[in-house]
């Protein structure tokens, strides 16, 4: 069987330089060496509610960063989860082998539990089953994800095998493709994450990057200008190896001696940050001046998952054993 690649990604609009080093660059990457299916998962949004009156304008912002950023929708699958209905009644059907108490360990249902407890919804628990709905619908076998997603793709692989061993050898196991992305944090040195606002928008204009990386948090015990820094123990620095890693040693001696200041330190970052991001944010503008190309995009992509997904669908309707549909 030929590797074939699957990643959703969630709608939540404008995606910052984090879910850029953790995630979609990696997406880019791997269309180098495989087939890929990449489906801005709106569904998934709505298991949180809150932000679904902006839903339509985040999945049209999160496609076109990830244009921008260099998937190519003439070889990769790109589209909206909600256009390919398939990926409903397929998790439907995968909900039939999955046991509740699993989905009730989950750490990302817990976590939801304690954060939104009036909103402890059905679709908040079935969340692992249609993420996994996604993967299987495509017969995907590697999917790109980061630590934290480590257990659903877990669940899916359970899934995948209590559904084969019911039914027959239907689906692949999908395996993870883990992204070895630079740790990096958020300017306050919390998990880089919109909701915090400690983030940079990869859209953001050079003005906008500068003044955010100006308020980052350094090395705490350097107070005085002329105080000695300490690279380990500064996110700062560890940006610089993501972004501009060839400045990193004289960064490193120059903070160490003293020579620079973090001032001096953040501009140059800010500098790294906009050169990496240039050519992006170009292509970005061009796109957010030609809605409508990505549109079509989105719809030629769900036109293409359709066709594999219509099939993959009959079959396990097929294997399931229900009656075939009147014509
Ligand atoms: N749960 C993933 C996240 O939070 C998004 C996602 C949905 C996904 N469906 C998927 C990731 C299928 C990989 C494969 O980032």
């Amino acid at each position: 069987m030929q590797d074939r690649v699957f990643a959703g990604i969630r709608a939540t609009g404008r995606q910052h330089i984090g879910n850029y080093l953790g995630a979609i660059q990696n997406f880019v990457a791997l269309q180098d060496r495989f087939e890929c299916i990449y489906s801005i998962v709106d569904l998934h949004s709505l298991t949180t509610l809150t932000d679904t009156d902006k839903l339509r304008f985040n999945v049209r912002e999160t496609a076109m960063d990830l244009l921008a950023a260099g998937i190519r929708p003439e070889e990769s699958i790109l589209y909206v989860q909600s256009h390919v209905p398939e990926v409903s009644e397929l998790h439907l059907l995968l909900s039939m082998v999955t046991p509740n108490g699993m989905l009730l360990r989950v750490p990302t249902f817990k976590e939801k539990v304690r954060s939104q407890p009036d909103n402890v919804n059905y679709g908040l628990v079935g969340y692992p089953v249609l993420q996994t709905a996604d993967i299987v619908l495509y017969r995907a076998n590697k999917v790109p994800v980061g630590e934290d997603q480590l257990p659903h793709l877990e669940l899916a692989r359970e899934i995948v095998r209590r559904f084969n061993r019911h039914f027959g050898d239907i689906f692949p196991e999908p395996e993870a493709e883990l992204t070895n992305a630079p740790m990096v944090l958020g300017f306050d040195n919390r998990k880089m994450s919109k909701s915090y606002g400690n983030a940079v928008e990869m859209a953001a204009t050079p003005e906008e990057t500068a003044k955010a990386v100006r308020g980052a948090i350094t090395d705490p015990q350097r107070v005085r200008r002329n105080d000695p820094g300490r690279p380990e123990v500064c996110n700062v620095y560890a940006l610089h190896g993501a972004f501009g890693p060839e400045r990193q040693p004289e960064i490193y001696e120059q903070c160490t001696t003293a020579g620079i200041g973090c001032v001096d330190c953040k501009g140059q970052l800010a500098d790294s940050i906009n050169e990496t991001f240039a050519p992006i944010r170009a292509r970005r503008a061009e796109l957010a001046a030609h809605p409508e190309q990505v549109d079509e995009v989105l719809a030629d992509g769900a036109m293409r998952a359709r066709v594999i997904a219509r099939e993959v669908l009959a079959e396990v309707k097929d294997a399931v054993g229900l009656p075939p549909a009147p014509a």
